[in-house]
């Protein structure tokens, strides 16, 4: 009998405009629209296998094995594809990053996008991008995006929606702005964002004004990916991460995702916009810092950013693809290098028992 296996891959997605917080309505639903640009740069890759010698779901993660809450969300994920599918078995999770997990580089969304991809395939289930889409986001809502390439949004739900996914806004080709990562540190959060999001909502008086304000910082955002307008980019994109880091700042007790580095970086992007460059920061729930730039200033943003005391090293990110099967175990391809996409991953390092993302060409 076949083994019922998927590999996939997936990018995380660094939101320009920012979601941050939820609906009450159930379905984990977000209360305002984003919109993302998915990146290559830094890679998921996630191996499930549906095994009958499995009593419980096992989730590897980073090489460990990981129970607790990531192994219940993970369960809570494949459980919606056992009732859609005819697979009962338990499953078999491997799943590695090439970048710091949990700790603000948006691990969740291309986690969760990359386990959805998987979990439906190695199910048998052909689901569409918009299915995995909606999937993904039943987990994680950013994860919705990382499902999808290029420019991404979500727009905010409704009391009626019980499905939601993400859309295309443009593919990574329609502008090659490069996000450069300047990493602060390489331990996890303090705080998840669904529990950051959760506190603030409940104890920042001023968090319906965030919910107001959002949709026209959207809307701006989506204009401005449109036209291809770096500058009206960054000023919105920055302008999305500061409120949304005000609300979390204005929660009780204070919900600070920065570090004193975190500020150090701003102010160093604010030089570098003096100085004539056009660089704009844009920080998630973490405390790195992703600067917005054009490929024509990548090396001397790259240069700046990572001489800040603190900055542990940079990562140049670009436009990228969405989530994507890897290998399906009816493809195998006997251990032969897959050509293509992406070009320097050899199915044999992505062994189920072994992900090795070293050489995944994560710095393309
Ligand atoms: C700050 O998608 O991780 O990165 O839906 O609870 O899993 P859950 O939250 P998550 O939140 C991401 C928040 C953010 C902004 C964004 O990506 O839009």
């Amino acid at each position: 009998m076949k083994p019922k296996q998927a590999t996939t891959l997936a990018h995380p997605n660094i939101a320009l405009s920012k979601y941050w917080g939820k609906r009450e309505y159930g379905h984990n639903l977000p209360a305002v629209p984003s919109l993302s640009v998915t990146l290559a740069g830094m890679t998921t890759a996630t191996t499930v296998t549906f095994d009958p010698s499995l009593e419980k779901d096992v989730l590897i993660l980073g090489g460990q094995e990981t129970s607790g809450g990531p192994l219940d969300r993970v369960t809570a994920l494949l459980d919606r594809v056992r009732k859609r599918s005819e697979v009962t078995e338990k499953a078999r999770v491997v799943s590695a990053n090439d970048f710091p997990t949990a700790s603000g580089l948006a691990s969740s969304a291309s986690a969760f996008a990359a386990l959805a991809l998987a979990a439906s395939t190695a199910a048998g289930l052909h689901l569409s991008p918009e299915e995995v889409s909606n999937l993904a986001r039943m987990s994680s809502v950013s994860a919705a995006r990382s499902v999808l390439g290029g420019f991404v949004e979500l727009r905010a739900g409704w009391p009626r929606d019980e499905k939601l996914s993400a859309q295309q806004v443009a593919a990574p080709e329609h502008w090659p702005l490069r996000v450069i990562v300047a990493v602060v540190s390489e331990g996890p959060k303090t705080m998840s964002s669904t529990d950051g999001m959760a506190h603030t909502a409940r104890t920042n008086p001023f968090f319906p004004a965030w919910v107001e304000r959002a949709p026209g910082i959207y809307a701006r955002i989506k204009q401005a990916v449109e036209k291809k307008d770096l500058e009206a980019l960054g000023v919105v994109a920055e302008e999305s991460a500061l409120a949304m880091h005000a609300t979390s700042i204005a929660a009780a007790p204070a919900l600070i995702y920065w570090t004193a580095t975190t500020l150090d970086v701003l102010a160093e992007v604010r030089r570098l916009r003096a100085s004539g460059i056009r660089a704009y920061a844009t920080i998630d729930a973490g405390p790195h810092v992703k600067v917005l730039c054009s490929p024509d200033d990548e090396a001397e943003v790259v240069k700046h950013l990572g001489a800040v005391p603190g900055v542990k090293r940079t990562i140049v990110a670009r436009p990228g693809p969405g989530a994507r099967v890897f290998a399906a175990a009816e493809e195998r391809p006997g251990g032969d290098s897959l050509s293509g996409d992406p070009p320097s991953v050899s199915y044999a390092t992505l062994d189920v028992e072994s992900i090795d993302l070293e050489t995944i060409s994560a710095k393309q």
